[in-house]
């Protein structure tokens, strides 16, 4: 089989906003405890942070991270996190029926978010609060000092302002299961007027509004239009969730949930922009797809754990070959839609559906799962521009859709004068792959990995999983061409100028 692309310098879709390679953490299982958090550690800091997982982290160059939830934020206190941390309160957490003891809160979340490297996305808790501890949170974060909650921050050793630039209002506002679920009507009120009040604090803010939590909700598109009704004017993006299962054990189906990726992203944006037109209005809205992932594997089993733990390990997927080859070929369709898509947040970071795993004592202390690695190239890697890439391979037939047997893109990255194409292979057969390179001035190979041949249920507990160099890769007058193993996910970094 043969896969072609051609990729023009003058044909680009957008620049990529860096905080396309987000993530997310929330105050649920491990995440934040024996994740982030956990003082007693041989590794953990004078702040009691794992250092450990801090180096992990780094490698996957998340700029943004989102926090402290997830369906959490919507019965949360956040004045119980703040403080001296033995006046702080042990509660339930509803959400994850859980005990949450509050050691870690917000100053813990901004110290750790510098030392990793990343701009915060906080939540509001808009379940079973709203507008008064909107403002009351952001003039803590944000205002300077000289008021009751500036200074209680200033108390709490934080003299500058955080300045938190990104928030969310609330958490998938649209599902039964979130404590303080709405009707989109009760929802786009309780935010228009809480976004009004954060804005009055601090004017330089972005807003994100909480959308579909996943394409098939019966609400979705009409959860989005009515809620852009509210809101439109108030908020820069809509968020939209999904995560994909394999329940049914199809590799050439679940492969394919890239084009339904695809096609939630085009849809929220068809939305956003009709609201637009109807409004008559200049403005757009942007995407924040700040939850995305597969979850399933550990589904089963947080059915069975008992309640009020702290620290359960709850959502703690083990990923296989082939969730990698799902997570890659959903990077590739962020990049794809780069016009829009401003904010992502793969969900989640630490030990809950997560890149990286922690064991609590022993070693390997941290461990990375097989998704880490196809996500740690994009984020890296898929920089700069992303530009308009016409593919031609052969499909074939899903239940739903027609699947490309390949999935590919390429990127520009003019700081580093680097063109990085990114190319899975779906099929279970060899592909003959060539990419016609136009505009550009391709001076050399920086490195050309594969990942390929594991078994599409192995786990990488034992760390056996390694990126391999894609040695068949030829460049010659503007063309490169490689053999792409049988379901593999290829990254091929070239030295261009334009
Ligand atoms: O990421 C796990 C959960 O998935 C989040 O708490 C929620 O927002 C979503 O349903």
């Amino acid at each position: 089989m043969k896969s072609t692309l051609f990729i023009d310098r003058n044909q680009a879709i957008s620049k990529i906003d860096p905080r396309m390679w987000g993530s997310f953490t929330e105050q649920l299982g491990r995440s934040v405890y024996e994740g982030i958090y956990q003082p007693d550690h041989p590794t953990a800091d004078e702040d009691g942070f794992r250092k450990d997982v801090i180096e992990a982290v780094r490698k996957l160059n998340v700029p943004l991270i989102r926090y402290p939830g997830g369906n959490f934020v919507s019965g949360y206190n956040w004045e119980d996190g703040i403080g001296p941390k033995d006046q702080r309160p042990t509660k339930l957490d509803l959400a994850w029926r859980s005990k949450e003891t509050n050691q870690f809160g917000l100053h813990e979340f901004m110290k750790w978010c510098q030392k990793v490297g990343a701009e915060p996305d906080m939540a509001v808790n808009l379940g079973t609060r709203g507008i008064d501890e909107a403002r009351n949170i952001i003039e803590y974060c944000n205002y300077p000092k000289g008021t009751y909650w500036s200074d209680m921050r200033r108390q709490n050793g934080a003299e500058k302002p955080f300045n938190i630039k990104v928030w969310s209002l609330g958490n998938e506002m649209d599902g039964d299961w979130q404590i303080g679920h709405k009707t989109a009507y009760e929802y786009g009120r309780l935010a228009h007027e809480t976004a009004k009040v954060m804005r009055l604090v601090d004017p330089d803010i972005e807003l994100v509004a909480s959308g579909s939590s996943l394409r098939t909700m019966p609400t979705f598109g009409t959860w989005e239009e009515t809620l852009l009704d509210h809101v439109y004017d108030d908020v820069d993006y809509l968020s939209l969730h999904q995560y994909y299962d394999n329940y049914d054990d199809n590799l050439a189906e679940f492969l394919g949930k890239s084009v339904d990726f695809d096609g939630f992203i085009s849809d929220v944006v068809a939305v956003c922009d009709a609201v637009k037109a109807r409004r008559h209005s200049n403005k757009r809205i942007n995407l924040s797809m700040d939850e995305w992932n597969v979850w399933y594997h550990s589904k089963a089993d947080d059915g069975k754990q008992a309640p009020w733990q702290e620290a359960p390990h709850l959502l703690e997927d083990h990923y296989n070959f082939e969730d990698a080859l799902l997570v890659g070929s959903l990077a590739i369709t962020l990049m794809k839609h780069a016009d829009r898509v401003k904010i992502g947040c793969l969900a989640q970071l630490i030990n809950v559906i997560a890149p990286i795993m922690t064991n609590t004592t022993g070693e390997p202390s941290v461990w990375y799962q097989s998704i880490f690695y196809p996500f740690m190239q994009v984020s890296n890697f898929a920089q700069g521009i992303a530009l308009k890439s016409q593919q031609d391979v052969p499909a074939y037939k899903a239940k739903d859709y027609d699947v490309p047997y390949t999935d590919s893109m390429a990127t520009f990255n003019p700081d580093r004068d680097e063109l990085t194409i990114f190319v899975e292979n779906k099929s279970k057969e060899k592909v003959e792959f060539e990419s016609t390179l136009a505009n550009f001035d391709v001076t050399g190979i920086v490195e050309a990995t594969q990942f390929c041949g594991y078994d599409i249920k192995k786990t990488n507990e034992d760390q056996s999983m390694k990126l391999q160099t894609l040695s068949s890769i030829t460049v010659s007058d503007n063309k490169v061409s490689a053999n792409l193993e049988p379901l593999s996910w290829n990254v091929i970094r070239l030295n261009a100028k334009d």
